[in-house]
């Protein structure tokens, strides 16, 4: 079914593109560099899944800790549950940082909230459960931005195989292609519309667009993101090996394509010259995970918007802030 929808998709898109003489395009996503409560002028420091280094991570307490030691956001992962709620988590599954096992789209809320989230990290923090990403947004308001990980939740790689031949001489999209881009989506099946959907509802109805950025792995949630929302600003996150220059080269066709707001990669993927390149396309920057104080003054001198780290006291420290 799948590939019957992507053959339909491909074969529209040639049609298209042959029309209008493979010309191309057209409508840029709006540019702006980060939340407008949260646009400085200086190196941004965010805790990753909190102050992860001291406290179990991904946890209220790791927030809180990130808010205590000064850290201008916190960054934290999500999935869907079994009955469609936003928890707070890294994995797939809740054996590594719960007492519990099994995969969190098995487990509804109510059987999620039972298990105990902080005694692998250390005693002392036992007792402390899986936040929603209710909880977690409400903790933020008003004191830190929270830059919202969508993980990715299918497997969409012969989606964006479909979707890098369809596109492969379109720098960007215009309103019509994306519209077909996003019924493409939708006919998948994937769940990372419905995850997306449901950040997008919750961080609206906390009225926290403007001190939330969504970033993915993933470039369909980044997609669906700036379709569905494009109030909110949404970054696209890049890993892999240094030694693949064509994986590079993908990860910036992606974001340039769907028009992402930032990027935000391995930062052993980081040169100073791909950074002035981001820059000089006014997109945002920040890099991951960064725990070695010469490191964060290494890159807050070129210039980066954000480090992201486990250690936000000690990144604070090594930015003289
Ligand atoms: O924010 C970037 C970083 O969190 C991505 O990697 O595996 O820690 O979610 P991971
Ligand atoms: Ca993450």
């Amino acid at each position: 079914m799948l590939l019957r929808y992507a053959q339909i998709f491909v074969a529209g898109l040639c049609i298209m593109l042959a029309a209008t003489g493979c010309a191309r395009t057209v409508v840029q996503q709006e540019t702006r560099v980060r939340p407008s409560v949260m646009n400085t002028p200086y190196t941004e420091v965010i805790a990753h899944r909190g102050a992860s280094a001291y406290a179990p991570e991904n946890t209220l307490a790791a927030f809180q800790l990130a808010i205590d030691q000064g850290a201008d956001w916190f960054e934290l992962d999500c999935y869907l549950s079994k009955d469609g709620e936003v928890i707070v988590i890294h994995d797939p599954t809740v054996d590594r940082t719960t007492d519990g096992t099994g995969a969190i789209a098995d487990m509804t809320l109510e059987e999620l909230k039972q298990l105990d989230a902080g005694s692998w990290f250390d005693p002392k923090f036992a007792g402390e459960r899986l936040p929603t990403l209710d909880e977690s947004l409400e903790l933020a308001k008003g004191q830190v931005g929270v830059l919202i990980e969508i993980k990715n939740s299918d497997d969409d790689s012969a989606l964006m195989r479909d979707i890098q031949e369809g596109f492969a001489h379109v720098p960007s999209l215009d309103e019509g292609q994306y519209q077909e881009l996003m019924e493409l989506i939708e006919a998948s099946g994937t769940r990372n519309l419905p995850l997306t959907g449901a950040v997008i509802d919750i961080v609206r109805r906390l009225e926290m667009e403007d001190e939330v950025v969504i970033q993915s792995f993933s470039s369909i949630v980044c997609a669906v993101a700036l379709h569905e929302a494009p109030e909110i600003t949404t970054e696209l996150l890049g890993g892999g090996s240094p030694d693949q220059p064509e994986q590079w080269e993908n990860y910036l066709r992606m974001g340039h394509l769907f028009g992402v707001h930032g990027f935000n990669p391995n930062h052993g993927l980081l040169t100073p010259g791909r950074l002035a390149a981001f820059h000089a396309a006014n997109k945002a920057v920040s890099v991951w995970t960064v725990n070695n104080p010469d490191d964060m003054a290494r890159y807050a001198r070129w210039g980066v918007d954000g480090i992201i780290t486990d250690y936000p006291d000690v990144c604070l420290e090594a930015l003289g802030r």
